[in-house]
């Protein structure tokens, strides 16, 4: 099997664009583009995100206790693309503000989730890290959308 085609066959599925972040006691604050959010439970609430094994941010987001997930709005390509390349993961600028426990979450987002983490499991070579959601606000934006390798976004269906 190529992995290029099955990566692109994945690319089929489109989705939200998130940045998960976490304040590291060495690092600082960080933020990482991920689109692998999903959710997983109501009760209780928990919700997962999977991380490369070879992520330069491995440790600090498969460690920590909080992490952050800020889903992006249709006009936040720029911080997706930022928060997606090595060695730009630094949150310690003005888009962020701190929850009560600490961690960075982007002031402008349609939906902000607060987690505790619940669980991480090696998953071939990505480790999925699951979490509790401990708080969380959603608003009414529109979201940026990723689809077959680029940012999309809703149009109303044509007739
Ligand atoms: C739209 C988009 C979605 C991404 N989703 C993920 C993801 O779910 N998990 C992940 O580990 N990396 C994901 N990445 C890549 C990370 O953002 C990561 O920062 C990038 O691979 C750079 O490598 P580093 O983690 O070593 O800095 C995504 C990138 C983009 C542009």
């Amino acid at each position: 099997m190529s992995v290029m085609e099955f990566r692109n066959a994945l690319g089929c599925f489109a989705t939200g664009v998130c940045l998960i972040s976490v304040n590291d006691s060495e690092s600082g604050p960080l933020a990482l583009t991920a689109n692998s959010f999903s959710s997983v439970s109501l009760e209780p609430p928990l919700v997962s995100w999977s991380i490369q094994n070879d992520s330069e941010c491995f440790r600090e987001y498969t460690e920590c206790i909080d992490f952050g997930i800020s889903v992006l709005c249709a006009d936040q390509d720029r911080l997706s693309s930022h928060y997606a390349n090595k060695g730009s993961h630094d949150a310690r600028n003005t888009d962020f503000e701190e929850d009560p426990r600490g961690v960075p979450l982007l002031k402008r987002a349609v939906a902000r989730f607060s987690c505790k983490m619940w669980g991480r499991h090696l998953v071939g070579d990505h480790h999925i890290i699951i979490g509790e959601v401990v708080d969380y606000r959603a608003g009414d934006q529109t979201p940026l959308l990723f689809h077959r390798g680029q940012y999309r976004h809703l149009v109303p269906p044509i007739d």
